[in-house]
């Protein structure tokens, strides 16, 4: 019982970027995510990447002009001075805009055993341009159907294991969303999961913060998962989207 906890404790970590990566070690682009495809910023302009210290930490969403999306698991213990974003761009390191955060939020109830309300807020220290490749998503504000299809997107690795490379093009692969009692793990309504045990395609080690999209809305912010396969879990937008109005006003 005790291995299981101390394992769900560090879950989260395992889909933020491990912190000794760094940029000169990702050489190997590829075209796959864990069973995806490459996409462009136009067709994803809501994203953004997350930058701690300058270096590869997680992605984000924008939804507006000065507000970020991310993962609580993110954003824990660094202060607004340690976080930047990357906007407007399909490339990881490269291009686009980056903005200095001016104030980061970590939910108030977000509980690192269980991974329960894994939603964090980036304030930005001047606004975006909005344009064809920086674009806010709105966030969702009721329950989505099981079966439903989302698509996920990030930098984060093309696989689990050992083959731990992440891509220089943006990916994205698209999920059904499981209904939160049908989930392998038992979750609470702060969270949803969606993808297939059986399937390979899944959010992996990076993608952490980044979204979980219907269109235009933003319905989870992907926070674990077990070896970048399968079923993989996120925060509920739907849920936690009164936490988001509460500071933002959005
Ligand atoms: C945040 O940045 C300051 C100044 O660069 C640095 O001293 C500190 O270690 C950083 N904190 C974290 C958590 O990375
Ligand atoms: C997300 O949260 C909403 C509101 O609490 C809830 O109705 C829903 O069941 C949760 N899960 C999904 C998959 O939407
Ligand atoms: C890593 O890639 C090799 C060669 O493509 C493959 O045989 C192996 O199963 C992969 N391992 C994981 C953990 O994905
Ligand atoms: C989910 O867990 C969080 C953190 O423990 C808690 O604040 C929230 O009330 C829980 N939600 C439900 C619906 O149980
Ligand atoms: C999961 O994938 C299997 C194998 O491709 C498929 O038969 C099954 O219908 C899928 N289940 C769901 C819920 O999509």
């Amino acid at each position: 019982m005790m291995g299981v906890l101390v394992f769900v404790a560090f879950v989260p970590f395992a889909l933020a970027f491990p912190h000794q990566q760094t940029g000169s070690s990702l050489s190997q682009p590829s075209t796959k995510i864990v069973g995806g495809s490459s996409a462009t910023i136009n067709e994803i302009p809501y994203i953004v990447q997350v930058y701690k210290n300058g270096g590869p930490q997680c992605g984000g969403s924008i939804i507006s002009r000065t507000w970020v999306v991310s993962a609580s698991h993110c954003l824990e213990g660094l202060d607004a001075a340690n976080v930047s974003i990357r906007a407007g761009t399909d490339q990881f390191l490269k291009g686009g805009v980056v903005i200095q955060a001016s104030d980061v939020y970590v939910h108030p109830n977000y509980n690192l055993q269980t991974v329960n309300c894994d939603i964090g807020l980036i304030k930005l220290a001047s606004a975006l341009s909005f344009g064809p490749t920086i674009a806010a998503i709105s966030l969702a504000n009721r329950k989505v159907a099981a079966g439903t299809l989302a698509v996920v997107s990030g930098w984060g690795y093309l696989a689990g294991g050992d083959n731990d490379t992440a891509p220089i093009q943006l990916q994205k692969v698209t999920l059904p969303v499981v209904s939160n009692n049908e989930c392998p793990e038992v979750i609470n309504e702060s969270q949803l999961c969606a993808g297939n045990e059986s399937e390979i395609q899944s959010s992996c080690f990076g993608d952490s913060g980044g979204p979980l999209a219907v269109g235009n809305t933003l319905i989870g912010v992907v926070s674990f998962g077990y070896d970048c396969k399968g079923v993989s879990y996120y925060a509920n937008v739907t849920n936690l989207h009164s936490w988001i109005s509460s500071i933002t006003s959005i």
